[in-house]
Formats: structure tokens, sequence, C-alpha cells
């Protein structure tokens, strides 16, 4: 018996309740959508103050890096209320009733947000998890070679040197720019195309570089790599995998057409998901050369226990990490691309650039700053990477922080000051923050 038709068989099942109709209307409290009404039901697309108030953020500060660990909005911090009230109190009844199906409506709403199908994509709890389970988990035969970039963030480089550890294969780094605030699509593909060799199985790259701010030309890259791969045996593909995220939340792209094979991205940075939330995407062909790292308690639970076949259980399922998880932060993901779709995908891409455009024409014009993320919208995204003559960018974080603007320095060798102008900002704050750079001239 599947464990489906068990659980039905308790009357556990979707929609069941084995509680009495009068504690049923008590603990429906816990249940209730958002009336109509409420702030986030009245969410209009790009209106960015009713947006702000969405979130409990001090007002003591401006913040411009908030990138870094979502806020949660209120539709988000109501969905995650209601799932804890529920879970707190009765765990068991609360999952029994919500399992066989949540984590496939949760897919199907980032399906709806970013593209692709459902049942491509896993759910993961950090960009840092995606990148570590697809890393771990690519069937690689000895000789095969990773390549990656210079770019890449630490979940990215340590993911792929443990999987070298332990497996015996190699991995090599390349540049695809020198100077970030003159990179340029073809040199890119030059680059990357010159550095690929007969071993290259895998092509590792991240979009938007939390380093510099550069957006990596994804799509002139994944066309490179076709190109490349149409003169290559069937098993001799390269595969190729992105860090999407700091792109994802911002860019208006439907997943399918950026071109990779895996796309990675934690949920709560951009897309203002709940903490400890995030998404892998992948096509057939890079979900069929991979192995799952931590069993899924999934369909895969009923293969396990003999009443299905692999092939009847999702891809995207089969590859998501079991076990018992913060399912009330998890289960309230859907509100933040419901938000995002409120909004609007492409107003959303355009008041990011605004923002970041608007920043770096500001520090361009200062002679004592030196701007790293190039000025063009096609090459950059919500992140600035700068300096400041003479002074550490943890020096400048910690003025500003004086001054109550929120900022971050590059955790990387070589570290830069960074402002991420979001969609929790508006021009009157980056005025304030410019201003205050210009005094350190
Ligand atoms: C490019 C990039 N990838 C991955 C991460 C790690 O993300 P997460 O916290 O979702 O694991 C970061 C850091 O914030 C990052 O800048």
């Amino acid at each position: 018996m599947l464990r489906r038709q068990f659980l039905t068989g308790l009357g556990l099942g979707v929609g069941a309740s084995v509680i009495a109709p009068q504690l049923a209307a008590a603990s429906a409290t816990g249940t209730t959508p958002l009336a109509a009404g409420s702030p986030a039901a009245m969410i209009k697309p790009a209106d960015w103050v009713a947006l702000r108030n969405l979130f409990p953020l001090t007002k003591k500060y401006i913040q411009l890096s908030t990138f870094l660990l979502a806020s949660h909005p209120r539709p988000v911090s109501d969905a995650i209320e209601k799932h804890r009230r529920a879970f707190d109190e009765n765990p068991s009844d609360y999952w029994h009733q919500h399992f066989l199906t949540i984590d496939r409506d949760i897919c199907q709403s980032a399906a709806d947000y970013m593209g692709g199908k459902a049942e491509q994509i896993a759910l993961t709890d950090s960009t840092t998890m995606g990148l570590g389970l697809i890393y771990s988990g690519l069937q690689l035969e000895s000789g095969d070679e990773i390549l990656q970039t210079v770019h890449d963030h630490y979940s990215t480089d340590m993911s792929l040197a443990h999987r070298a550890k332990r497996s015996g294969g190699s991995v090599r780094r390349i540049a695809l720019y020198d100077n970030p605030a003159l990179v340029n699509t073809a040199d890119v593909v030059k680059r990357l195309t010159a550095a690929v060799n007969q071993q290259t199985k895998v092509v590792a790259a991240t979009w938007v570089h939390s380093s510099t701010g550069v957006k990596l030309p994804i799509r002139a890259m994944a066309d490179a790599i076709a190109s490349l791969n149409k003169k290559r045996k069937a098993n001799r593909q390269i595969i190729f995998c992105v860090d999407g995220v700091h792109g994802f939340g911002i860019e208006d792209i439907d997943v399918t057409t950026l071109g990779c094979d895996f796309f990675v991205a934690g949920t709560h940075k951009w897309i203002f998901g709940p903490r400890g939330t995030g998404v892998i995407w992948g096509n057939e062909r890079a979900w069929s050369q991979s192995e799952p790292v931590i069993p899924s308690f999934s369909g895969s639970y009923d293969v396990w226990l003999g009443n299905l076949t692999q092939d009847q259980v999702p891809m995207g399922e089969h590859m998501s990490p079991g076990g018992f998880h913060s399912f009330e932060h998890r289960w309230a993901l859907p509100e933040a691309f419901k938000l995002h779709l409120q909004l609007g995908k492409a107003n959303v891409q355009k008041r990011i650039h605004q923002l970041n455009t608007y920043t770096k024409q500001g520090l361009s014009a200062m002679p004592h700053v030196t701007l790293y993320t190039p000025l063009a919208s096609a090459l950059s995204s919500g992140l600035v990477c700068f300096d400041v003559q003479g002074m550490p960018a943890e020096a400048v974080v910690e003025h500003m922080h004086k001054k109550g603007i929120i900022m971050s320095a590059t955790p990387y060798r070589n570290s830069y000051a960074r402002f991420a102008p979001s969609l929790l900002n508006n021009e009157q704050e980056i005025d304030v923050a410019l201003k205050e750079i210009s005094t350190l001239g």
C-alpha cells in the first residue's frame, strides 16, 4: 500500500479532518488565508511604497544590504506564523494533512515564477545546499574535469573542492575578465570557449558576482557551450551549472531560456522568501546525470517500500533532501513568489536596475571612488562594488553604519565596499548614501 493510501485510510489525507468540528473552528485561525484587503492582498504592480510597508525593518537605518538575508514581508511572515501555530498545536496531524501534496504545490509556485516544470525543481535550504548537492551528485568519470571561474563564491569553490577530494576529479579555474568594469560578452565567451578541453564535463559559473557586481552573459555562454556540445558524443556533453542567487528576484527571465542546465538559488535573498529556503532547477539532461546526496522524503520513500518505481517519482522531488525540516518556513515560500508576481517581474527588474544605475552614476562622478561594477544593466544587476581611495572596505562600511546606512564589504580576498540598492530603497535614500560617500574624499 502506498503511504498516500495508508494515510488516507487513517483519515489523515489532504483535506481530511479528524478534529471535532468545534475544535476545528477554533484551530482554523491558524489556517485562515490573508483577508482580502490586508496589506499584502492590496499590493499593486510596482507599488514600491506599499511593498516597503510590508517589512518590519527598522526605519532607523537605510538598508543597502538586505540581499544578504531577507527580512520577511507580511505575506511570508503571516504564512510562517499560520504554519508554526498549526505545527505547535498538533505536529503529527498537520504534517500528515499536508506532506503528500505540499512540496508539489511549492514547486509549482516556484515554476509559476521562474519558468520550467514543477517536476524539475528540487527544494533546498539555501544556495550553498543546492550547490553542494548538485556538485556532489553529478555523475563523473575518472579523468573528467570541472571548469569553474575565479569569480565564484566560496560556496561553489568549496562544493567543488570537496567533490574533487572525495572522487579524485579535477577542478580548473579561469578568469572570464580582468577588469570587472570593462567586462564584455565577446571576451567572456572567447575565454570560456578557449578554456574548455576534451576532459571538461562540467562548467560551473555564477550569474551575478557578489565580488564585483558583474552579471555574466549566461545565455551567450550557454550558446557557446551548446556549439561545443554539437561536436561531442552524447556521453561527453558538457553540463552548465549556474549559481543564480543574485539575479533571482531581480532579472525578468524564464530559467528555461537562460540556457544553463542547472540553476541554483537561495530564496531568502532578493526573492524575500523565508530564511532557510532555496531551489534547484535542472533540465532533463542535468538531472538524468545526477544522483541524490541525501534521500528525499517524497515518493522515493514509496520506492523504498516497494510500492512505486523510481520513474513514477518526479525528478525534483527525488532530489530534494529529505528528513523533517523547519516546515513552517519552507511551506511559506509560495507567498514570496506570489508577491513578486503581483509586483510584476518586468517592473521589479526595471526598478532595481533604475536604482543601481542611479547609484553607479553618482559614484562614478566622485574622483576619490573607483567603481568596479559595469555601468551597463546588461552586465550588472543589483550589486554595486567600489573602493574609496585610502580606505579599506571595512572602514567604509563602519563609517556608513555610524551614519545610519547599512551596507557590506565583499567577503572575498580582494574586498570592496558594496551597495545593494533594492526594492526596499528609493532615490532619496541613495542620495543620502552617496552624499556620505562624497564626504570621504
Ligand atoms: C554568489 C553567492 N552564492 C551563494 C551564496 C550563499 O548563499 P546562501 O546563503 O543562500 O547559501 C552567496 C552569499 O550570500 C553568494 O554571494
